[in-house]
């Protein structure tokens, strides 16, 4: 039975991926950080089957403990802190994190056994001010502390592979997105107040940012199929995930709208979202959720993992708001 370390198990992205490991044979361990609340509700309905060890990418020691008492065969490194707009106001935490965590990854397996496989959950954020359609061969020119801590991250596993021979590989992932999406990240943002607004839980309009930024979103049960599959091949290779189609914030709004039939009408000029049957502002740009630097547009072109690893994503965008839509006003209903 292969065994696999994934650290940030309890996170959106982290908890599918263990779901998919446990299906497909593996013994599962998972990392997960102190604090005085519990948070693993995304992790509960597995936890008989998985098994947990506290840790911190920001403690090597800790790290080289867990690594040489679990025996990985696979490390799959999912745990960052992984929100842009929060690097800002913590650079060296988010560097330490990051870009340190993966070194100190790297150390470990390279002393400690060269054969274990390493996943690098890199970012579409690399690519900052550089136009679409982004690829595995386009300008990196990050634009967040965030960015530049992956970028870090990104080369080194790239550095250990070619320099070492691991199999140390990078998944460049543009925006996943589903029911267990952080509370503070645009999609899951829109759709739980969507669900307060259909059950008459809100009055105030809903704060927004930038709605003119372009993002790729996919389902983050199709990612962790492509990521599975990355490190299934033969030859360690770094690979973008994504589905090639941009929309904007703004199409994020009209759409999860929608799926309470209202429909949106936005005042570009006031920087207002109207309830055209109501005529009543259900949106407002709030200038505190605007970052310093912007990553105006990022689109995949994911040819590559389309040919070399047939992964394409199963989940429409429409499915998916629908189903965070439908999940929210469900717990809020509770
Ligand atoms: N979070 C947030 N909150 N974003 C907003 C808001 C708001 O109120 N209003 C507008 N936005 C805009 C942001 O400015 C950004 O352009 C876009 O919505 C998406 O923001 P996030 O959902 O926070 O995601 P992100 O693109 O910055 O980063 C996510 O995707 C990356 C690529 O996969 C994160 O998951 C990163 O960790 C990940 O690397």
């Amino acid at each position: 039975m292969p065994r696999a370390l994934v650290t940030g198990i309890s996170g959106q992205t982290g908890s599918y991926l263990a779901e998919l490991l446990l299906q497909e044979g593996y013994e599962v361990h998972g990392v997960i950080r102190r604090s005085s609340l519990i948070k693993t509700d995304r992790i509960d309905h597995i936890f008989d089957r998985i098994t947990l060890h506290y840790g911190d990418l920001t403690d090597g020691m800790n790290l080289m403990h867990l690594v040489q008492k679990i025996q990985p065969d696979e490390i799959y490194n999912m745990a960052a802190q992984s929100h842009v707009q929060v690097s800002f106001e913590t650079p060296e935490y988010t560097a330490n994190a990051d870009a340190l965590g993966t070194l100190r990854f790297l150390e470990i397996i390279r002393t400690v056994n060269p054969k274990i496989k390493f996943y690098q959950a890199s970012t579409s954020e690399l690519y900052g001010s550089t136009h679409p359609p982004q690829d595995e061969e386009s300008k990196f020119q990050p634009v967040s502390p965030y960015g530049t801590a992956k970028l870090y991250a990104y080369w080194l596993t790239r550095n250990y592979r070619d320099g070492y021979g691991l199999f140390s590989v990078n998944g460049i992932l543009f925006n996943h997105e589903g029911p267990r999406r952080g509370e503070t990240f645009v999609t899951r943002k829109v759709t739980r107040w969507v669900a307060q607004y259909k059950l008459g839980l809100t009055d105030k309009p809903l704060q927004i940012g930038n709605v003119h930024a372009v993002r790729d979103w996919t389902d983050a049960r199709d990612m962790v199929r492509g990521i599975y599959l990355i490190m299934c091949q033969d030859i360690p290779k770094d690979y973008v995930l994504g589905t090639g189609v941009g929309r904007t914030i703004l199409d994020l709004l009209i759409e999860s709208f929608s799926c309470i039939g209202v429909k949106l009408v936005w005042d570009d000029e006031k920087e207002q979202g109207i309830d055209r049957a109501t005529s009543k502002v259900v949106v407002e740009v709030n200038p505190k959720y605007k970052r310093p630097l912007e990553v105006n547009s990022i689109i995949a072109n994911p040819s590559k993992a389309n040919t070399e690893l047939g992964w394409t994503p199963q989940i429409s965008f429409k499915q998916m708001i629908k189903e965070m839509v439908e999940n929210d006003i469900l717990s809020f209903s509770k």
